[in-house]
């Protein structure tokens, strides 16, 4: 038996979920495989119920179960509570408490979307390559932070800073990733300006000692900006800190046709979480038209790492495939002036492959 919390989430969480809830149930029934679902409330869903992001019976259910998935946090009607209570910070808690430092973002462009990648087909045919984002350190949990004075001397300040061991470990699974793909780890920093970024670099160096058949390059941020659509055919795995790999991971979405495409899996050592790169999307909210696929790609991630179940994963990449094969497109991945199916429906073709 296999126990999954799922936290839905705000906006087009909810939505995404529930095609998520549909692909395990379905998996579950074809595959003679017991799957115990938990749901509980997370982000501006828990604030309006409960008056905080996360409750401690929410963290509990998560550091209970074998895997946990998120939909997405957040959404404009809590852009004015105050900073302690904000969605987003539930997910930052839930992370920092699963110890979820590793998360891995797969930058992988499925053939039938070349031509609905805002840059040039020949660009981006064939990009396969993975983001390595820290996740639980960096200037996202740095101390101090916060703001003070008023008026023109009104100050904020935050601290971006990591520890050699934060590094390392890091650093560590970026090398036994790559070694799993094509052998070569790109490190990412800003080694010119930032010390944080120059103890980045000097233990990217020393652990590479221990992967030799590994190659390794070091990159400033600015320019990996610019190579990932340049030329990311170059890259096999990226590994960077914690802003650093949150905003390059949205920008290299745009290499897939769409963030709705993108899923996500984060790891540490007993916990994982999984959840879609993107956000709660409050525009489209509520309409049935979100993108669901970046979220059934990401239980294939849960079925692959957190129960080793990698025929199963295997088949829902491959059922992904075959919907977006057969022509299946939600309005983000639509061609211009094609009819569009629905968050729902496109969940519905995804699980009628399963177990054929
Ligand atoms: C992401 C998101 C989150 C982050 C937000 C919602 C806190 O942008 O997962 O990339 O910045 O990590
Ligand atoms: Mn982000």
């Amino acid at each position: 038996m296999y126990r999954i919390t799922v936290f839905p989430g705000d906006g087009i969480g909810p939505e995404v979920t529930d095609q998520v809830i549909k692909l395990i149930r379905k998996i579950g029934q074809a595959h003679h495989l017991v799957f115990e679902i938990q749901q509980s409330l997370l982000g501006g869903a828990s604030i309006d119920k409960h008056g905080v992001p996360m409750t401690p019976e929410a963290l509990r259910l998560a550091l209970e179960s074998d895997a946990v998935f998120l939909g997405a946090v957040g959404g404009p009607k809590w852009d004015r509570v105050e900073p302690a209570k904000r969605p987003e910070k539930a997910l930052l808690e839930l992370r920092k408490s699963l110890e979820v430092f590793a998360n891995i973002r797969p930058v992988l462009l499925m053939p039938e979307l070349v031509s609905r990648s805002p840059l040039k087909a020949e660009i981006v045919e064939g990009c396969d390559f993975v983001i390595l984002r820290e996740l639980t350190g960096g200037i996202y949990f740095g101390t101090p932070r916060g703001t003070e004075g008023s008026g023109p001397s009104e100050r904020a300040f935050n601290t971006m800073v990591y520890t050699a061991a934060e590094v390392e470990r890091i650093v560590r699974k970026a090398f036994e990733l790559a070694r799993r793909r094509r052998r070569h780890v790109t490190s990412v920093d800003k080694a010119n300006v930032l010390e944080v970024s120059r103890l980045w670099r000097k233990t990217a160096t020393a652990v590479h000692a221990e992967f030799p058949d590994v190659t390794l390059d070091h990159r400033y941020i600015d320019d990996c900006a610019m190579q990932v659509i340049k030329n990311p055919g170059q890259f096999d795995v990226i590994v960077t800190g914690n802003l650093f790999g949150d905003i390059l991971s949205d920008e290299c979405a745009m290499l897939t046709g769409s963030i709705g495409m993108l899923p996500s899996a984060s790891v540490g050592g007993k916990y994982a979480l999984y959840e879609p790169v993107h956000g709660s999307a409050p525009d489209i909210a509520g309409k049935n038209m979100a993108n669901p696929l970046a979220s059934i790609l990401s239980i294939a991630m849960m079925m692959e790492t957190s129960f080793e179940l990698h025929e199963i994963a295997r088949e829902i990449e491959q059922a992904v495939r075959d919907v977006l094969r057969a022509g299946h497109r939600t309005a983000d991945i639509a061609e211009p002036g094609q009819r569009c199916v629905s968050c729902s429906e496109i969940g519905d073709l995804v699980c009628g492959r399963i177990g054929k």
